[in-house]
């Protein structure tokens, strides 16, 4: 059970963690200025401290109040911690948006130093006390663990659940047998790949499909880009590249490149790729993927899509992304927003990964625990995927003890754990 305690706890850390590393965010606090950067990379310290004792005190808390406290302590410092950097994401995003209002002014107000702007004085001023009320909150924290004598994650058990957040990038290539219920969905996606788009002034059309991660866009993309009827359809051009995490418009342009001509890449400069996947895609209609889009820089995606402004008419650019905002940079405003799966469908995959090439009538499944499996899914695939991966590899006569565990109800409780606040379903959006 430890694996799923500390997969969970790791996964509400990493939040905590990429928010703390968000480019945005950093560049924004640099401007801010008065060492409020440096105060963020304390925190990220300390709360690696923090998060290697973590599998340790959730066990000892049961027995040990002092832990169960110093846990209560722990969330209530988490929340905090996020309201702070909720609104770092907010005051990043106006001063963005009023920087870009001047430049579109004309007017020449960067002479006034942005710290100078009376807003951000007053920002300035109570984030710092905020902030340096969390910094001492952690160091604290981190007193206590000592004292507390809670121990770090053996090696191998936490490098095991690293992996487990680390999905690995897509492939055009189905992994699943089967995929159940996105018929719908996918007849939809398949509609607009295939319909006609006239566009004044691109002839491509950019089609977003919107989700939480683990819902099944990357599914949804492939079983599109694989059907037989956009085989038929006569795209001469065909290519599916994940983003993930960093959107560089060189290294994705490659992929691309790579993916359309299958052959590896050695140009290393921009215009050189550029000019080269212009070639390969004038005058022709082309289908591409890109997985996992996580860039907000309007610029970047400019960059990225001149070379396709060549292409023949009704052209198609799928992207998937967890986060309207990118689907809004890239493409028209209406997204495909994609929706849970229905419970059947997920006791189906769920049933697939747990039961698979065993005696499923040797197995009796009650209905209390059908509805138990689909609840703790919440109508992820992923959630079922992974359940079901978990409980394949444990005896059949431990599953309800497991589902029964404490670290399921975790959620519900109040005062254990930062990461319980997040519904479980969330929890699966990192891994
Ligand atoms: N409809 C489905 N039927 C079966 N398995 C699915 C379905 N949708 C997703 N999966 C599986 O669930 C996991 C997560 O799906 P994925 O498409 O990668 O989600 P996302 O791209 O939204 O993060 C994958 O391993 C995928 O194979
Ligand atoms: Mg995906």
């Amino acid at each position: 059970m430890a694996a799923v305690g500390e997969m969970l706890l790791n996964a509400f850390f990493q939040v905590l963690f990429d928010r703390l590393a968000s480019r945005d965010l950093l560049s924004f606090v640099r401007q801010l200025g008065g060492g409020v950067d440096s105060e963020l990379k304390k925190w990220q310290r300390k709360l690696k401290m923090i998060q290697a004792v973590l599998n340790d005190a959730e066990e000892k808390q049961l027995t040990d109040e002092a832990v169960k406290m110093w846990l209560d302590d722990l969330q209530d410092l988490a929340y905090d911690a996020e309201d702070i950097l909720d609104e770092f994401a907010t005051q990043a995003l106006e001063s963005k948006l009023m920087a870009q209002n001047q430049d579109s002014s004309g007017q020449l107000l960067s002479f006034i130093p942005a710290s100078l702007n009376p807003n951000a004085v007053r920002f300035n001023y109570t984030m710092r006390s905020k902030i340096n009320d969390i910094t001492s909150r952690l160091e604290q924290l981190c007193k206590e663990r000592i004292e507390l004598g809670l121990q770090r994650i053996p090696e191998g058990a936490s490098s095991t659940a690293a992996a487990a957040h680390q999905r690995p990038p897509s492939s055009s290539v189905p992994p699943e047998r089967e995929v159940f219920g996105r018929e719908e969905d996918k007849a939809k996606i398949l509609d607009m790949v295939l319909a006609d788009s006239p566009s004044d002034h691109a002839n491509f059309a950019v089609i977003p499909i919107v989700g939480m991660g683990g819902i099944g866009k990357t599914t949804l993309a492939r079983e599109v880009y694989n059907d037989k009827a956009v085989g038929d359809s006569k795209f001469d051009v065909k290519a599916w590249v994940c983003v993930s995490d960093v959107f560089d418009v060189l290294g994705i342009s490659k992929a691309l490149l790579e993916s359309i001509t299958r052959r590896p890449c050695l140009l290393n400069s921009l215009n050189e790729v550029q000019v080269e996947l212009k070639v390969a895609v004038d005058g022709k209609r082309f289908l591409l993927v890109l997985d996992d889009v996580w860039n907000e820089d309007y610029s970047s995606w400019v960059d990225l899509k001149a070379p396709f402004l060549a292409a023949a008419p009704n052209s198609k650019m799928i992207v998937t992304t967890r986060n309207s905002n990118v689907a809004s940079i890239m493409g028209p405003i209406e997204h495909y927003n994609l929706k849970r799966l229905l419970d059947d469908d997920c006791w189906s995959i769920f049933k697939t990964h747990a039961l698979e090439g065993r005696d499923h009538n040797a197995l009796e499944i009650s209905e209390s625990f059908r509805k138990k499996v689909v609840g703790k899914c919440g109508g992820l695939p992923l959630a079922a995927k992974t359940l079901g991966g978990l409980l394949r590899t444990t005896r059949h006569d431990a599953w309800d003890d497991i589902l029964e565990s404490k670290i399921w109800d975790l959620p519900q409780q109040s005062g254990v754990l930062p990461v319980l606040r997040l519904s479980y379903t969330i929890i699966f959006l990192l891994i």
